[in-house]
């Protein structure tokens, strides 16, 4: 069990944590959260493959959502760079693989059981829609009924209003540094804020990129 209080705020600078071996060779985690130690756990991990690693066939049971942080993922359907956004749903399986190496941030058995969307966006590619406040912008990737993903672009000097997390909010920081009136995370920083947690974001000098996902924990124990 790692970090499954989800009444309570967890903060890892995933960097400064130690990589684990997988059963494949080559490919290493960072484990983030886990509800068990075991191939079948509910987990969020950065996942590391040195160049020419892969990793067995397998079914997604409940699902792997990922988002490729560094290097060019692959699998026998495609090959997916850095930025790119990934759902396999329920029931689906590949068998990847990375030729030049690549990083990853994976959630694994977290979909609704409803959610059966194949997702594939390569946000390189995506408009940018204005957010909610100045110096701020949102790229949608992904929503269903109370679960919403986006990456946020922070301008510098940036600040959000004070605001609730109904169903929390989980956030991996890309680029940049995020703030609030608690702390200040830099890139890599994994934040998970509780149901009903409240915070006032901002930004400084360097601006922030950052993945967010909304109302997943709300059914969360
Ligand atoms: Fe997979
Ligand atoms: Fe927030």
């Amino acid at each position: 069990m790692l970090n499954q209080n989800f009444h309570e705020k967890v903060v890892l600078k995933s960097s400064q944590l130690t990589p684990v071996s997988s059963p494949c060779d080559g490919v290493e985690r960072t484990l983030l959260e886990r509800n068990e130690n075991s191939e079948y756990a509910i987990s969020t991990t950065i996942v590391e493959f040195k160049p020419n690693s892969f990793f067995n066939e397998h079914v997604h049971d409940s699902g792997e959502e990922l988002l490729v942080l560094e290097g060019t993922f692959s699998d026998e359907f495609g090959d997916y760079p850095a930025g790119t956004y990934i759902r396999n749903p329920h029931n689906t399986k590949h068998s990847p693989f990375s030729k030049n190496g690549c990083r990853l941030l994976v959630k694994l058995r977290q979909f609704d059981p409803m959610d059966n969307k194949q997702v594939i966006i390569n946000t390189n590619n995506e408009p940018w829609l204005p957010g909610l406040v100045q110096g701020l912008k949102v790229m949608p990737l992904h929503n269903y009924e109370y679960e919403s993903t986006a990456l946020v672009k922070w301008d510098s000097n940036t600040e959000f209003s004070f605001h609730q997390h109904h169903g929390g909010e989980e956030i991996f920081v890309l680029k940049g540094t995020f703030y609030d009136e608690f702390g200040k995370y830099p890139e890599q920083t994994w934040i998970r804020s509780p149901h009903m947690s409240k915070h006032k974001p901002f930004t400084l000098s360097d601006g922030a990129l950052i993945f967010v996902k909304t109302g997943h924990l709300l059914n969360k124990k």
